[in-house]
């Protein structure tokens, strides 16, 4: 049914944060060539999802008078039936965007009003994921009932399609998407690879997500069939990617080790969607290590589906939990500030469902493992985060 579609947070890889506007077949091609050979696809990243720019900009053509969406023919040559294809071959699946409204954010023809046409389409090329974003003229409609449209003509065709709702965060979609049919829904405007975005600049920053989230009502929705999403993972990323290289020249640097850590980190604490969007084909072996860490994607992956929160926030450090299924939980200590820093929280302040004598404690970034009756503790950098996984003994 709909939920095993998603019954953990979907993984996977998107062309944005990457490539931005000026993503091609081949782009595409090497990324899930470059899933399979890094690793990644085995370490739970499926979906390789072609986001805004794919498509033909028709006005004047017999393919637009249908309605239908054609793909760009000298980015796409080999069409996205192809494309879907080549994807599948290599044991990944394949993902393609559109919008909820007359056009894209980058300006291409999208689905307002052609929901089953478009749904059908995906269903031919062999489409396993839409993603549903917010741009153009809407219409007048709002958002549910835009998103319900898509929502139910996917289900409406002979083919699973795993549809995430693009909507920003501005109409708490945590309180319809699932029933719009959304496996996911992002709630919050788009992630730039910068640790704090000032003022007007374009997007947030890592940091402003987590603290933007910490303010949100978002988890009790979340959960198997449906995830809240933060947005993609800007890990590895900096000023030479895809999206940033279209930005004003405040990006001075790539995200540091620390800061991809907590970012990782958060997402997984989170149970968020895992959208990889660096560049594979030139991927750093550290930027790999954190994607790959397994004991933090299995915090991510847990089954029972819960999202952390937080227990304690102050200036110069966090505490957030999120509970496991074996009983257990994670436990994130984020230092805020600017020295190294020896945090401490104590289970009974956490998200550990019962008191127990004494628990087992194993750091998810080394592996590292103790014991301890309550006290939890670990030397964290500067805007680095560390997660134990707590379990009682
Ligand atoms: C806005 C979305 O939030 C981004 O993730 C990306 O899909 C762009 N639109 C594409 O134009």
């Amino acid at each position: 049914d709909d939920t095993d579609l998603a019954a953990t947070p979907p993984m996977g890889w998107n062309s944005w944060n990457a490539h931005s506007c000026a993503v091609t077949e081949a782009d595409i091609r090497a990324a899930a060539d470059a899933v399979v050979s890094t690793g990644l696809r085995d370490a739970g990243y499926e979906y390789v999802v072609v986001d805004d720019c794919w498509m033909a900009d028709e006005t004047a053509d017999e393919t637009a008078a249908e309605g239908r969406l054609r793909a760009d023919p000298e980015a796409f040559p080999g069409g996205m039936a192809a494309l879907a294809d080549y994807v599948h071959d290599r044991g990944l699946k394949f993902g393609l965007y559109s919008s909820a409204g007359s056009h894209t954010c980058q300006g291409y023809p999208a689905s307002l009003g052609r929901e089953r046409v478009h749904a059908e389409q995906f269903a031919d090329w062999g489409v396993d994921f839409l993603k549903y974003d917010n741009c153009g003229d809407h219409r007048g409609r709002e958002p549910r009932d835009r998103y319900g449209a898509m929502g139910e003509a996917l289900r409406s065709v002979d083919r699973d399609i795993l549809y995430s709702i693009c909507e920003w965060g501005r109409h708490d979609p945590w309180l319809w998407a699932r029933e719009a049919g959304g496996h996911m829904w992002r709630v919050t405007d788009d992630a730039v690879a910068k640790w704090r975005v000032d003022g007007d600049a374009f997007g947030l920053g890592i940091a402003d997500i987590i603290d933007r989230v910490a303010d949100l009502d978002t988890a009790s929705s979340h959960g198997p069939g449906g995830w809240s999403d933060p947005d993609m993972l800007q890990v590895g990323n900096g000023p030479d990617s895809g999206q940033s290289r279209h930005e004003p020249t405040d990006v001075v640097r790539p995200l540091t080790p620390a800061e991809n850590r907590t970012h990782f980190a958060f997402w997984c604490l989170l149970g968020a969607p895992l959208f990889v969007g660096t560049d594979l084909t030139d991927i750093d072996e550290g930027v790999l290590d954190i994607l790959t860490t397994d004991r933090l994607v299995a915090v991510d992956q847990d089954p029972l589906g819960a999202q952390g929160t937080p227990d304690r926030r102050t200036a110069d450090a966090e505490v957030w939990s999120k509970p496991l299924h074996d009983g257990g939980a994670a436990v994130a200590l984020w230092n805020r500030g600017s020295e190294p820093r020896d945090l401490r929280a104590h289970v009974d302040e956490t998200a550990l469902p019962s008191a127990a004598d004494r628990y087992a404690v194993c750091d998810c970034w080394t592996g590292e493992t103790w014991e301890t009756a309550g006290d939890l503790r670990a030397a964290v950098d500067p805007r680095d985060t560390a997660v134990l996984r707590v379990t009682p003994a």
